[in-house]
């Protein structure tokens, strides 16, 4: 089965058995007929988070639940259970619309809901994790359905439970996230309030609207780029030494994570490198945002693959610093 229209980097690609499904009674009878080893199954959301290298000889679930309801609600918060096949900006919009907060943020990024919990996507100074109330899935291995809390999905960046020992064990099927009827605005996050103010008075709808032309400005669309957004990280370093790197590179952008140690723009590495807008083959270096890699049309997954790695092994030797992928390379 080709997966070609399958990944957002467009890798013409094929998988043993593809399992489409929108019914999770269904998905569970499948499981139990078969005994499944996480080791040869993948789970497929919008396909914006892989670059696959060669065909995948194993089964590759699609899942397509859907549905947005209200769930329940207290004092400050409703709960809203999605489906793992809705899409994740509909589903942004949707919460956008009738003022409920906390995902506003996460506007325009692609994918689907079901993959939010296992990437923690992020931006703009928020994580979908922050806003998890609970994930429901099917485990592959037991063969049953389980309710998974938001604490034991070991949410951190771009990171959970579900990259680890979950690995590809749970097929999500619904997640229900926690929105504030009363919503703080984030706005710190590099231009984001000074785009709101170009927009009129900050709301979540001036915040989605900013939003989204920041990311338009800098993000190609993968209709004409093929591309899986940021390929790497922004690698995490002991304190000293981003002090150190940035006595002589004073411009690096540095964020805080904790006491010890600080996140580097991995974008800002790749650039200072001399790799913005390079094309090696049919893979480039995005001219706007030197973290995104891109198919400039026909390329394997093995070219971008050995692209990635020239860039890792140039920064490396620059900056002292390895950075990791952030899309999984299959
Ligand atoms: N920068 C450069 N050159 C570049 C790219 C970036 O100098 O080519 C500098 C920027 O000027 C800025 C800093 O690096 O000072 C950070 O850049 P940006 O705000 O564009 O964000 P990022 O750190 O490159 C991360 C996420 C994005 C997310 C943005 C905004 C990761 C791996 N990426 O990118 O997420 O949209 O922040 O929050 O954390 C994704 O995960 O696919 C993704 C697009």
């Amino acid at each position: 089965f080709s997966l070609k229209e399958y990944n957002t980097f467009g890798i013409d690609v094929t998988c043993k058995y593809f399992v489409k499904c929108d019914q999770e009674s269904e998905l569970l009878e499948f499981v139990r007929s078969y005994e499944l080893d996480p080791e040869e199954i993948l789970l497929l959301g919008g396909g914006s988070n892989f670059l696959f290298t060669e065909d995948f000889d194993g089964v590759v679930f699609y899942p397509m639940m859907q549905g947005c309801e209200i769930v329940g609600e207290d004092d400050e918060h409703v709960f809203v259970r999605v489906g793992s096949g809705f899409v994740w900006d509909d589903f942004v919009a949707w919460t956008v619309e009738r003022e409920y907060g906390g995902v506003e943020n996460l506007s325009l990024i692609p994918g689907h809901v079901g993959a939010t919990p296992v990437q923690n996507i992020g931006a703009y100074g928020t994580e979908a994790g922050e806003c998890i109330d609970r994930v429901e899935a099917v485990d592959i291995v037991k063969g049953e359905k389980v309710t998974i809390d938001a604490a034991t999905c070991r949410f951190s960046y771009r990171d959970s439970i579900f990259k680890h020992e979950w690995k590809n064990r749970f097929l999500v099927t619904y997640v229900t996230f926690r929105l504030a009827k009363h919503p703080e605005f984030k706005l710190h996050y590099g231009s984001v309030k000074d785009e709101v103010a170009r927009l009129g008075e900050p709301s979540l709808k001036t915040i989605r609207q900013a939003i989204i032309r920041i990311r338009e400005a800098k993000l190609p669309d993968v209709k004409v780029l093929p591309n899986a957004g940021s390929f790497f990280k922004n690698p995490m370093v002991e304190r000293a030494i981003a002090d150190a790197l940035s006595e002589k590179y004073p411009a690096l952008p540095i964020y805080p994570v904790d006491d010890d140690h600080v996140k580097l723009a991995a974008g800002w590495l790749i650039e200072a490198a001399g790799w913005k807008g390079k094309v090696v083959g049919h893979a480039g270096v995005h001219e706007k945002q030197a973290l995104v890699l891109v198919n400039t049309g026909g390329a394997t997954g093995i070219e971008i693959a050995h692209l990635a790695n020239e860039i890792k092994k140039s920064v490396f030797l620059q900056f002292g610093v390895w950075l990791e992928a952030e899309v999984n390379v299959i």
